[in-house]
């Protein structure tokens, strides 16, 4: 399945399925997750869709591929349909959102076709780290210092839900989802900046940094190594202090302390105050994700 989405991603140039989707897939989940597999009339493993029905409040999401030698022959739609009647099985509303990473054009005639809307844009900006880079000016009685494995889990864990309180993926994190990370090969702590209150030490804010593509696995990837604004977050009562700027520089010039020249990050581009701010520390839109949400019609009395 992962060579098959290396396949696709490198014919369209955006990867299709995304990270968390590619952590089960390596080490399987907490949640179970329906796997679709579609095989060509030879037998070939020819098109893939994740399906999580595990989430009450949004609904089943899906992301599925087709490998590009074996696309219009009515596999992805297959898939997508195959989709829809295990998501109406579970639930009654037959909620499902498909998720397109790169916005490619054939997913956005697939889904549309079979009666979804698009839903939520989801956003890649990127910032060369050659561009000037303003010494982070933090508020009075704020420190920085390294995320402390084992110590700042739980915190975290708090701040992050308090921050994203009302995103709909990243404010959900658990201890587990935090620990999943801690043990990947590019978790780095010197990386992972938290924002402390000075007297008390309690976490205000952080900022999570992480590098694709280090050079030290420089044979899994093709690309340069970047740096990502991987989570970045500030509490609610630390709002409007200029935190989310000082927080956003410093974790920038540690990606340019490694040598790295660009930085990336993922922004929901209704999160207009996120937007605003990296726009202002020089980022720009690069690409684009796209969700499309399956328009469920209200059941009636009327047989269909
Ligand atoms: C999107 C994707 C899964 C479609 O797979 P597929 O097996 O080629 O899709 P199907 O053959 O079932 O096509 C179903 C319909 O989608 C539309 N469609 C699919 N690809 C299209 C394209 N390149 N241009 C225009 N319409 C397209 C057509 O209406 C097609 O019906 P038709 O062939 O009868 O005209 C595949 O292109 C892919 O893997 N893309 C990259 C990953 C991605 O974007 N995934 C998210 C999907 S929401």
């Amino acid at each position: 399945m992962l060579a098959l989405a290396q396949a696709a991603g490198d014919t369209d140039g955006a990867y299709p399925l995304s990270e968390h989707v590619v952590l089960h897939l390596r080490h399987g989940g907490d949640a179970p997750a329906v796997h679709l597999l579609a095989r060509d009339h030879d037998g070939a493993l020819a098109g893939y869709a994740h399906l999580d029905t595990t989430d009450e409040v949004e609904g089943a999401a899906a992301e599925l591929v087709v490998h590009p030698l074996r696309r219009r022959r009515g596999l992805g739609r297959a898939l997508v349909r195959a989709a829809m009647e295990v998501t109406d099985e579970v639930d009654p509303r037959g909620r499902l959102r498909l998720w397109a990473h790169g916005d490619h054009p054939s997913a956005g005639a697939l889904a549309l076709g079979l009666g979804f809307v698009r839903a939520r844009v989801l956003l890649q900006m990127r910032r060369s780290l050659f561009a000037p880079l303003l010494e982070p000016r933090l508020p009075e009685g704020v420190a920085l210092r390294p995320f402390r494995p084992g110590a700042d889990d739980e915190a975290w864990v708090r701040v992050n839900a308090r921050a994203f309180a009302d995103h709909p993926d990243q404010g959900r994190w658990t201890l587990r989802d935090l620990r999943l990370r801690m043990a990947e090969p590019w978790f780095d702590p010197e990386g992972f900046l938290l924002a402390v209150d000075e007297r008390d030490g309690r976490l205000l804010g952080f900022h999570w940094t992480k590098v694709h593509g280090d050079r030290g696995h420089h044979h899994e990837h093709q690309h340069e190594p970047i740096g990502e604004v991987y989570v970045l977050g500030v509490d609610p009562d630390a709002h409007g202090t200029g935190l989310g700027s000082a927080l956003t520089t410093a974790g920038l010039r540690y990606l340019r302390g490694l040598g790295l020249d660009q930085a990336m990050l993922y922004v929901d581009e209704s999160n207009v105050r996120a937007v605003a701010l990296y726009t202002r520390l020089g980022f720009a839109r690069w690409s684009t994700d796209v969700s499309f949400r399956r328009v469920v019609h209200p059941v009636t009395a009327t047989s269909r």
